[in-house]
This record gives C-alpha cells, structure tokens and sequence, in this order.
C-alpha cells in the first residue's frame, strides 16, 4: 500500500467537522480520526438527515467534543446552553462540512440557516471546506451547479465529488473524496501560508537504470521525506511540481506529480522545470551511476562466460549540480546528502561544490534514519554558515522544520 505524508503538528488548531444525511457519513468518524491524528481538536454538527446514519455518541466516543445535534431543547444531541449553538463561529479556525449534501449546498449558497449545522455555517467567517457526497442527478442538477459557482466564488474551499459507482449502483460523479485529501485540504486551510506563491520543485524516489530487458539498478529508497517536503510545502502554501522515481507515495492531489524512471529522465524534467521554480528541493536518491544496457531482450545465464557476469557502467548527470550551477539570483536550491560517513565534512563539501543554499544530510545505514526509514537524523547546513544537528524526527517533522529554516533564510 502506497504511504501518504502525514503532518501531526496542528496542536492548537480547532476544526469545526460538519456531517449531512448521505450513506458516505459512514466516512465522517474516519475523517475526524484523521483531524485527531493531525493535532486537531474537533468539534462536530450532525443534520437530523446524518443521525439517521451515524449518531453524535461515534463522534464524541472517538473524541470529538461537543457533538452537536438538533437547535431545539428535547432534540438529539442539542446544546445544553441555548446560546452556545453557535459557539463554533467563535472557536473554529476552520469549518469542513464533508459529506456535504445538495440540501446543506443549497442552504449555504443562499444564507438559509434553519438548523444547526447550516446556521452555525452562516455565522462562521473563517475557511469553509466543502466535500459533497450525492447522487450524480442531484450534483448536476442545475440548481446545485448554481448554488456550488457561488460558495467557490465566495472563496469556499469546494472539493469536486469523485467519479465512480454509488451506493444505489448508479454510476456518475458525486462520491466522497477520499478522507485523507478532505484533510489534507483543510489542514491547508489553517497551516501557515509563508510559501504562498512561491513555485517548488521538489525531486524524490531512487533511479532505475535498466540494464537488460528485466533487471535495473537502483537504490532502497522510499521517497518518503521528499513526499513529506512537497506535501508540507503544498499546505504552506507553495505550488509544487514533485518529480518522482519509481516509489510507492501518494501525494495530495494538489501536488504535480510527474513520474520518471531514470536518472536521465529525472534531469530532463529538472531542467525543463528550473528556470522558473523559486525553490529547488532535490532528495531524489539519484543512481550516480548507469549500466552500460546489453539490450532490451532479458540476458540468459548461459550467455556469461565462465559463469561471470561483467557490467560496465557510466556516470549519470548530477542534476543538483547542474541547477545549481543554472541558479539565478532569489532561487534557494536545497541538497541533500545521504552518507555512510565522515557526515559533515562531506555536507561542507556538497553545500560549496553544488552551491546549494542549504543541505540536509544524514547517515544512512542505521535504524532511525535514512533510506526507507520513517524517522531521520539530520544535519542542516546552510550558506550562512549556520550549523544545526537535528534529534531523530519523524520525516514529516523534520520536513517542516526544513521549510522553517527556508524561510528564515529568505528573509
Ligand atoms: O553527491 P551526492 O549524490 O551524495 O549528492 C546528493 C544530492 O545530490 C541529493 O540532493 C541528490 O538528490 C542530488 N543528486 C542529483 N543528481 C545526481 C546525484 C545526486 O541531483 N546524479
């Protein structure tokens, strides 16, 4: 299964989690589990519609707190103060309503607010996050294309329903976006935005460099802290153009992603994409090296003499060094140097000899750190001469901190 980048550092931020009546309510508690998992704290309003799926208990035994219900004394799940119905206006930084229904779309692009959750959204005025869930008849009918041109106009954060196969077995667009993207979209939402129109360029995985029909050479490399550092540079605000050897990581949706394979397809993306990047942020674990090919039919035993095989190998193209020797006045170029010693005099020496701004080097080989490992070890190194060695950091942690430090060098 593929990994996604996963960010835990939004302690101190509340989400206001609004739930409609669809069968995709059954998709609402994981999502909040995800907000928790972000640092979150969480409130939750359910429609009347929603509790005939799911009850205020799931939410507030999962850790939400409160779980609102109806408006009136006697309904499910109301307020115990009669005033405090719209206490999420005060203490929300954001509001994410998924499932959105074509009902809650159509009392919120028309400011009609005769229940709790559609009243307690009027009177909000931070990000409102919309996921809708619906059948595609009802998502194209013309009232709700109306209704969802106004909420995207008015700055709602609209995420477009997915195509596919309803609950019903009708088939069209109006399925819930996945949980991890309805998140990541809203975290997005509160994260700060102090990469907001800047253009990334980030470059991750290993290389594979074919050598016959079937076998390659390449590297253990996850592509995992690269995933961290373009999705923490997405919520931060950046538009961001990932290009990625071949791993298993899924990024959010609002990440390009474009696919390579080799070391050579790897430059000529990065060269393509350069010039009019402001920030370069290269962790691709590029194969430094390529075997000379033997063609493309898979090459038999047989074929070795002696029963010993010879592969013959020529140098790939350093694609940090080659921007790096491109980079115009105002980019920031960052390296990373993966060692199995001497750390920081080899970070000294790539830091100058790839003129990066700044480098991130670890230790590879050991548990916490490195290839394929969920946790790293860094060194920082900047061209200001700063030196920093950072503890073991989950990936995500330590790519945030990256971001920190960019900006600190920017200003
Ligand atoms: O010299 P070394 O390969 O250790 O440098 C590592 C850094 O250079 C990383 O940022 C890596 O992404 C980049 N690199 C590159 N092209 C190569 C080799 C490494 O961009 N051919």
């Amino acid at each position: 299964m593929s990994v996604q980048p996963f960010f835990s550092n939004f302690s101190g931020k509340r989400v206001q989690l609004g739930v409609c009546g669809s069968v995709a309510a059954c998709k609402s508690p994981e999502l909040l589990r995800l907000f928790l998992s972000a640092g979150c704290s969480v409130g939750v309003t359910l429609t009347s519609a929603a509790q005939q799926f799911v009850r205020p208990l799931l939410f507030e035994a999962l850790g939400a707190a409160p779980a609102y219900g109806g408006m009136w004394p006697g309904e499910s799940a109301a307020p115990a103060d009669v005033f405090g119905h719209l206490e999420p206006a005060q203490n929300a930084d954001v509001f994410c309503i998924a499932p959105a229904t074509a009902n809650t779309i159509g009392k919120l692009a028309n400011g009609i607010a005769d229940d709790m959750l559609s009243a307690q959204a009027l009177a909000f005025k931070g990000p409102l996050v919309l996921a809708p869930a619906m059948n595609p008849r009802l998502w194209e009918a013309e009232a709700t294309r109306e209704n969802w041109e106004k909420l995207k106009r008015r700055g709602c954060v609209c995420l477009e329903p997915g195509l596919g196969s309803m609950a019903c077995g009708e088939e069209g667009q109006g399925r819930l976006p996945a949980p991890y993207e309805i998140c990541m979209r809203t975290l997005r939402a509160v994260a700060p935005q102090d990469l907001a129109g800047k253009s990334v360029l980030v470059t991750l995985g290993p290389t594979r460099e074919m050598w016959d029909g079937v076998r390659f050479w390449s590297n253990p490399s996850s592509g995992m802290m690269g995933a961290c550092l373009a999705a923490a540079a997405w919520l931060r605000g950046a538009e961001v153009t990932a290009v990625a050897g071949p791993c298993d990581v899924h990024l959010p949706e609002g990440v390009r992603v474009l696919q390579v394979r080799s070391a050579r397809e790897m430059f000529d993306a990065a060269m393509v994409l350069w010039p009019s990047a402001d920030i370069g942020c290269l962790t691709a674990a590029v194969a430094d090296f390529r075997p000379i090919p033997v063609g493309r039919e898979k090459y038999k035993k047989d074929q070795a003499a002696d029963g010993r095989l010879s592969v013959e190998f020529e140098i790939n193209a350093d694609i940090l060094r080659t921007m790096g020797e491109n980079k115009r006045k105002g980019q920031v170029l960052i390296g990373f140097a993966a060692e199995t010693s001497n750390l920081l005099e080899n970070a000294k020496r790539k830091l100058a000899g790839k003129n990066c701004d700044m480098l991130a080097a670890n230790i590879v080989g050991v548990p916490e750190s490195g290839f394929d490992s969920e946790t790293n070890r860094i060194l920082l190194l900047d061209r200001t001469g700063r030196e920093e060695s950072w503890p073991v950091l989950p990936k995500s942690e330590a790519a945030w901190r990256i971001w920190d430090h960019v900006s600190l060098l920017s200003t």
